[in-house]
């Protein structure tokens, strides 16, 4: 299958995401662009011809090359509000996904799940007709691949993780925070995961989230970046064992929501961020080995983790790295694909012992 494709946006953005969609999927392709060189102002000038003229155009699909996700985000509202429909509409960020889907993709990352079947391409595939082999997932994909309620949005790999860190809590009396809620379906999937004695938090920076609390589900609106919002999450909620932060996944965002929250969590619980693939990204705030990136901020911890053992000035920054509130109550640190999760335990001085009567 061949596709008219139009790429609007600054002419840097839009050369960039040229360059990386598949041709085999090319059948026509258009620009709306401009040479200036401040994209903010191209999207400022370009506001006005976007609402009056894309709707008379036919095209299969749309990429908006955006330098950040909130004007993505407003050019998309635009052209929704066009009546495109949302599954035409591209993020210029999504290209290698745009170019696995469209070819049907037959093998991709996700966890210890198989299927042969492509996924994609059927509006609302039942599990049985891709060829899933029901026994092979756990409890998390099983609701996944047959949600026809609310849409949810993740990772493929990311149920295997959850599963992993979030099972020793199913049926319990478990307090769960998402930041980041969307269209409401992954509340649905966590209340279902962890069952009928499970509360199930949401926080969002969409005011109409708020309409996506039901029995067990309560929503609270506030940016997580703000610490002022964050502080008051804590005053309202009793007690958080698991923290899922799925919301901007800008660098400063997911640094304040964890130095909010972390402490908070009971003793054994989790923290999970995910998406942290934004650390590599400039238009997040993210950059390799970017100073104040998430993944980089997040490897200061491993540090603290093993605080410890630190027994000397460091011959560096001449400081000494002394134990503190993180060691204590740290038990681990679990980097995966696109993932951090962090596992509360209360953890007592370290010791060695030697046990056992033979020698060599
Ligand atoms: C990736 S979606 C969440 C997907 C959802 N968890 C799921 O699995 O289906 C990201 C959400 O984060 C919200 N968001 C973006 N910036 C935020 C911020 N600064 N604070 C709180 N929520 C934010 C967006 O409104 C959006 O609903």
């Amino acid at each position: 299958m061949k596709y008219n494709i139009l790429i609007l946006g600054n002419l840097n953005n839009c050369k960039n995401a040229f360059k990386k969609i598949d041709l085999d999927l090319i059948d026509s392709l258009a620009f709306i662009t401009n040479e200036m060189d401040s994209r903010n102002k191209w999207f400022a000038d370009k506001n006005n011809f976007l609402t009056d003229d894309i709707k008379e155009l036919d095209f299969d699909f749309i990429f908006v090359a955006a330098g950040k996700f909130q004007e993505f985000r407003k050019f998309k509202n635009q052209l929704l509000d066009q009546g495109i429909k949302e599954e035409k509409i591209w993020y210029n960020f999504d290209v290698d996904t745009f170019n696995l889907r469209l070819k049907g993709f037959r093998k991709y990352n996700s966890g210890t799940l198989k299927y042969k079947k492509d996924f994609f391409m059927e509006e609302k595939p039942a599990a049985n007709q891709m060829n899933l082999d029901f026994n092979s997932m756990n409890k998390l994909e099983q609701y996944f691949y047959c949600n026809k309620g609310k849409t949810i949005h993740k990772f493929l790999h990311y149920f295997e993780i959850y599963d992993r860190h979030f099972s020793r809590f199913i049926g319990k009396d478990v307090a769960v925070l998402e930041i980041g809620v969307s269209k409401g379906g992954s509340l649905e999937l966590w209340r279902h995961y962890f069952g009928c004695k499970s509360k199930i938090y949401g926080s969002d920076i969409d005011p109409k989230c708020k309409k996506l609390e039901s029995e067990q589900i309560e929503i609270f609106i506030g940016d997580a970046e703000d610490r002022e919002f964050l502080r008051s999450l804590k005053e309202k909620i009793p007690r958080i064992d698991i923290v899922i932060d799925d919301g901007g996944h800008y660098m400063n965002q997911q640094i304040v929501a964890f130095e909010e929250l972390y402490p908070f969590i009971s003793p054994d619980g989790v923290y999970l961020c995910e998406d942290v693939m934004t650390s590599y990204m400039e238009a997040y705030g993210g950059g390799y080995r970017r100073k104040n990136s998430f993944i980089e901020y997040s490897k200061n911890l491993i540090d603290y983790l093993n605080a410890w053992y630190s027994k000397e000035k460091s011959w560096l920054s001449r400081k000494k790295l002394n134990v503190d509130e993180f060691t204590l109550s740290t038990h681990s640190m679990h980097y995966y694909n696109n993932v951090l999760v962090i596992e509360k335990r209360k953890i007592d001085p370290p010791f060695a012992a030697m046990i056992g009567n033979r020698d060599i």
